[in-house]
């Protein structure tokens, strides 16, 4: 991170940020490691016994339901020898290991291993799955591979109470529709795209005219979260219709950028959708839209809006952040200050230096 005083402008990154390997496996043990990471949705664990597998850069884990209710989230590793517990995703009664038969409660502790009764001193109270650290916003389950690390309502301050007021049935949203993409870019490069409007004007005409209003665009930092807020477009332009009257908030646009990799979304007429950026490799990273309905249906107007979004602001951004990969990569890059303005606004990349703030003090720690 460059040294700056207290006069001089906040510079753009060294492209290495951005293009070199050792670098980016270090970002995975410092900043995707020890932040919350988006697991999945509670629509993926209705019933007790419902698990699913994932990984967070390269540790395999799984979510279950326990029979109580709760969500829980494990390394998805025996006590015995390491083989992998569950696959893919299911429903368990109880979860066997396919290597040797060791089987645990959903609550992780260990039930039966085959022959260890006759092993001096085995105590299976003592053994179990690793826990790792899961907590849920409405249905969507974070995890955090730091045991120490902060609780979310700390690192992402009012993040529950804001989606709440926007979003009168948060619980009872569901995916509706999904786009995943590949951009072949550093995960920041697309990540910074994401978190400034600066560019918006000229790349995203249908978003910065048929759906936010982009006069009053603006990002304000909170913890480790970039809020934007805006007002909805207005009249001709607006490019699908809303219900103004049915909700206080029809007629706004916000999101909420939780550092590092993930958003939320509610654009105008209360239509949630979330940004999840999974970052691959230093030059690949890989982006899932997700749109929500209440009981996940998708109805026509959904299905439009979410393929307008697709084809217009995910297809402009993919055209852009591969061509700033492509820039780093040239060799003869030279960083500029940012374009920081005091007040704010549309044009302002003040948004930009929050994030490199957070690289830093995650890199540092
Ligand atoms: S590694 Fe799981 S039972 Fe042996
Ligand atoms: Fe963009």
């Amino acid at each position: 991170m460059p040294e700056r005083s207290a006069d001089s402008p906040v510079r753009a990154l060294d492209a290495a940020y951005y293009t070199d390997p050792a670098r980016f496996e270090r970002e995975r043990d410092r900043v995707f490691r020890r932040t919350w990471q988006y697991a999945g949705h509670v629509s993926q664990l209705e019933g007790a016994g419902d698990y699913f597998t994932f990984d967070v850069h390269g540790r395999s884990l799984f979510c279950v339901r326990r029979p109580d209710g709760a969500m829980a989230a494990f390394y998805n590793a025996c006590a015995h020898r390491g083989h992998e517990v569950v696959s893919g995703s299911g429903n368990r009664r109880v979860l066997v290991c396919p290597y040797h038969s060791w089987t645990y409660e959903l609550d992780g502790s260990l039930r039966a291993a085959p022959g260890a009764d006759r092993v001096p001193g085995f105590d299976p109270s003592c053994i179990s799955l690793t826990p790792v650290r899961i907590e849920r916003v409405g249905g969507f389950m974070f995890v955090n591979l730091d045991p120490h690390a902060e609780p979310m309502e700390s690192r992402y301050p009012g993040l529950g109470a804001a989606l709440g007021e926007y979003l009168p049935d948060l619980d009872r949203l569901r995916p509706a529709f999904t786009r995943t993409v590949i951009e072949r870019c550093n995960w920041k490069v697309s990540v910074e795209n994401y978190n400034e409007c600066y560019h918006c004007r000229v790349n995203h005409p249908t978003f910065a005219s048929g759906v936010v209003d982009p006069d009053s665009y603006r990002i304000v930092a909170r913890g480790r979260m970039l809020r934007h807020a805006t007002s909805s477009a207005t009249g001709e332009a607006m490019s699908y219709r809303i219900d103004a009257g049915a909700h206080p908030r029809a007629l706004e646009y916000r999101s909420w950028f939780l550092w590092p990799a993930f958003s939320f979304q509610v654009y105008p007429g209360n239509v949630l959708n979330t940004y999840h950026w999974r970052a691959i490799d230093h030059r690949t990273t890989e982006v899932t839209r997700q749109w929500y309905s209440v009981g996940g249906e998708c109805p026509g107007a959904l299905r439009r809006l979410a393929e307008q979004d697709a084809d217009t602001t995910l297809a402009e951004d993919i055209r852009l952040v591969e061509s700033v990969q492509r820039g780093l990569e040239s060799g003869g890059y030279r960083p500029a200050p940012l374009v920081i303005d005091p007040r704010g606004g549309l044009e302002s990349e003040h948004s930009i230096a929050a994030l490199y703030a957070w690289l830093h003090e995650a890199m540092e720690a």
